[in-house]
């Protein structure tokens, strides 16, 4: 590793204390023990996405990936689960030193709860001033996703994000994400200011990443023009924008919306029922796509990066190459 690397992400590996300030973002259903410990394991910072899961069973996950690495590794909670503060509670009991908030700002009880048993709060931030308000109420740190990331997306490139957010935000490290598939990228962030970077696209194809092997062709045969926004059709019925591999859900959930606009439009359906309609369509997709290896009728979620990954290769080998790549290119 470089030296002027080395010092460029000390900061973000101080922080998360680990030897690389490289964060595997957390993926739903994909974001299991094996992954994150074998990120940890390989000096990175591994996330277990708790997605929707009961705080049984995120227990259980923390527990295993404990099992499996000594080193420090995060919990990525969304923050408009019903029980997320039976979450907090798991993440406390068993020792987790990071908290990943996603899917929305957080709530001051859910800040207070992470703070006051001293782990250290990760939060999204989608703009500059959501930022310094994050910061105030309490993150120790933020990430800033852009518009090519895998999975919900905000609307705004990493490149733009980068720039409003990174000159002028020192307080906390930040991590930036979407759309990074070499080193030279990280490198880029880097000098610009951030503290250290978040990957998910690239890491979905580590032999470790218990996805399934249908779910990893789909990655490793996709450019980036295939990873597609997910489309909305009628301003009235908002659609959360997903980044995935364009297939037959993507189409078929086109042809879908447009035939319950017309039944809006006719009077058989009523405009909240429909919009509950549309927002089921995907339920269960990722868990499809992912566990089943369903790639056709399933949510392939993919960021831009997905036309960087080739091959399948061990994680620790992914991460030398990133490092490697950004040694070159700061030296
Ligand atoms: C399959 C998939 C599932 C994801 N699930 C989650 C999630 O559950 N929670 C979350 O905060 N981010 C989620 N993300 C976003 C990642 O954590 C990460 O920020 C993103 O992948 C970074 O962009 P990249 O894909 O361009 O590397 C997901 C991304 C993918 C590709």
């Amino acid at each position: 590793m470089s030296q002027t690397l080395k010092k460029l992400w000390q900061r973000g590996c101080d922080f998360l204390g680990t030897e690389t300030a490289i964060m595997g973002g957390a993926m739903s259903w994909v974001s299991e023990r094996n992954l994150v410990a074998a990120i940890s394991n390989a000096g990175g910072f591994g996330v277990i996405a708790s997605g929707a899961m009961p705080p049984e069973l995120l227990n259980e996950e923390i527990k295993g990936t404990q099992a499996l690495t000594n080193k420090p590794f995060g919990v990525n909670l969304i923050t408009m689960h019903p029980k997320i503060s039976d979450l907090i509670d798991v993440c406390i009991e068993r020792n987790v030193g990071h908290i990943v908030l996603a899917g929305g700002l957080p709530s001051a009880e859910a800040i207070k709860k992470i703070k006051s048993a001293n782990i250290k709060l990760i939060c999204f931030a989608p703009t500059l001033s959501i930022a310094q308000k994050l910061v105030k109420l309490g993150a120790d740190a933020l990430v800033i996703e852009g518009h090519e990331a895998g999975g919900h997306i905000g609307p705004v490139s990493t490149s733009v994000l980068a720039q409003e957010i990174l000159p002028h935000l020192k307080d906390v490290p930040i991590f930036v994400a979407g759309g990074i598939g070499r080193g030279e990228a990280i490198g880029t962030y880097l000098k610009m200011g951030a503290s250290g970077c978040q990957l998910g696209t690239r890491f979905v194809c580590a032999t470790e990443s218990k996805a399934h092997p249908k779910f990893k062709h789909a990655f490793i045969k996709a450019n980036a023009r295939n990873a597609v926004v997910s489309a909305q059709l009628d301003s009235r019925f908002p659609v959360i924008p997903v980044r995935a591999l364009a297939n037959k859900a993507t189409q078929d959930f086109t042809k879908y919306q447009q035939e319950i606009i017309v039944k809006v439009n006719n009077g058989e359906l009523e405009q909240k029922a429909a919009q509950l309609e549309i927002e089921h369509f995907w339920a269960g997709a990722l868990r499809r796509a992912v566990v089943e290896g369903d790639i056709e009728t399933g949510s392939v979620m993919a960021g831009q990066s997905v036309g960087m990954v080739t091959a399948e290769q061990p994680t620790k080998e992914i991460i030398n190459e990133l490092i490697e790549q950004a040694s070159v290119y700061l030296q």
